[in-house]
């Protein structure tokens, strides 16, 4: 443990432990992987100012995300079948960020349920909604959530229909997995993974499977997501989405300033500067190259999030100087827990903590809320 020294040390070992099919879910982006690949690129062209001789005591990474105090501004994003990469792994993840005092996103396709989470976690916790065409299912999650004192409803809006990746196709990839040869084999080479699974009752959809109506079998992602995601969603459906959640509400997914601008009138408290880690549409800018224009555009108006391509604390601060007010990490606390679960989770944080601590202090701020586009060279 005391050898993991960034983000890429956790990937490794998460990739040794892991059965490939799910290591290849979370590391894996639409078609070519091109805008996967940018999000984490564009990040290494933003270069800091380094500053020297300021007082550097007394540093502080705490901020607030929709008036949430957070000990970093750094949440967890809602990843699907979270719980494939480490058994019961939304429940761990969800520990492991309300001891560090972060954010935690479920997501609807979670393998943990809404239930599960919340008997594992005394702070509320975020919850990310897919909206399906069975509509008295999607309310039937709202009030789930609500009831589960989920504290902001996170709309994703990115998602009607799957972009394709290659890899979860190649790889034959389900939830739970057939049993195969090649299946098999994948499992049987990470017996640890093999051993947790058997003993967790937890290895399916459990927000759907059981809740939503005629669906039992999830196996083949691609065709769930395609029968059941409703296509027709449009701007008009935030508004009953909003009404219905009541409380904080977060869109996810916005790429562009036109988009932002509409976002900002629904009255939601903050979007996400988002293209899903790259796993949607193959050919779309970077969110970091983004998202100056859009929080220059809405940030008087709406509270701007980003995801996307953070691998360090450096690139955290990168996006807060741009704009934004907070940020999320997917893939990052996904290696965490596929390597070493909780605890792996806790160092992924604690890895991006101790970056942004020192790069804060070497560019010269005591505080992470002063860090701005002056910090950047440019
Ligand atoms: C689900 O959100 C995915 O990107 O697979």
């Amino acid at each position: 443990m005391s050898m993991i020294l960034t983000i890429a040390d956790l990937k490794d070992l998460a990739r040794r432990r892991v059965p490939k099919m799910f290591f290849d879910y979370a590391d894996s982006g639409g078609w070519t992987e091109s805008t996967y690949r940018a999000n984490e690129e564009d990040f290494q062209k933003i270069k800091f100012r380094q500053r020297v001789l300021v007082d550097m005591s007394n540093r502080s990474l705490e901020s607030t995300m929709i008036g949430e105090k957070v000990a970093m501004p750094v949440a967890l994003a809602p990843t699907g079948m979270t719980g494939m990469q480490h058994p019961d792994g939304e429940m761990l993840a969800a520990q492991a960020a309300e001891e560090f005092g972060v954010p935690f996103t479920l997501s609807t396709m979670s393998i943990c349920s809404i239930e599960d989470v919340a008997s594992v976690t005394k702070k509320p916790f975020w919850f990310q909604l897919y909206v399906l065409r069975d509509k008295d299912f999607v309310l039937d999650l709202i009030d789930r959530a609500k009831a589960a004192k989920c504290s902001a409803l996170v709309l994703t809006l990115d998602l009607q229909i799957l972009g394709q990746r290659h890899k979860d196709i190649r790889n034959g990839l389900s939830a739970p997995p057939r049993f195969t040869p090649k299946h098999i084999w994948q499992m049987a080479t990470r017996p640890g993974w093999c051993i947790g699974m058997a003993g967790t009752k937890r290895r399916t959809f459990r927000n759907i499977v059981g809740h939503a109506k005629g669906v039992g079998d999830l196996t083949s992602l691609s065709s769930w997501t395609t029968e059941q995601f409703d296509p027709h969603l449009s701007w008009k459906d935030v508004a009953w989405i909003k009404e219905r959640w009541g409380g904080k509400l977060i869109l996810k997914g916005i790429l562009d300033k036109e988009d932002a601008l509409m976002a900002a009138k629904t009255g939601a408290d903050a979007i996400i500067v988002s293209n899903h880690g790259g796993r949607q549409l193959d050919g779309a800018s970077s969110s970091i190259a983004v998202l100056e224009e859009i929080a220059d555009a809405v940030g008087d108006t709406i509270e701007v999030h980003m995801d996307g391509g953070i691998r360090s604390g450096q690139d955290v601060l990168k996006a807060l100087c741009l704009g934004a007010k907070g940020t999320y990490i997917g893939r990052p606390f996904l290696y965490g827990l596929g390597a070493l679960g909780k605890d792996g989770v806790t160092k992924a944080l604690e890895i991006i903590r101790k970056e942004m601590d020192i790069t804060l202090a070497l560019c010269g701020k005591r505080l992470v809320t002063d860090m701005g586009k002056d910090q950047l060279r440019r």
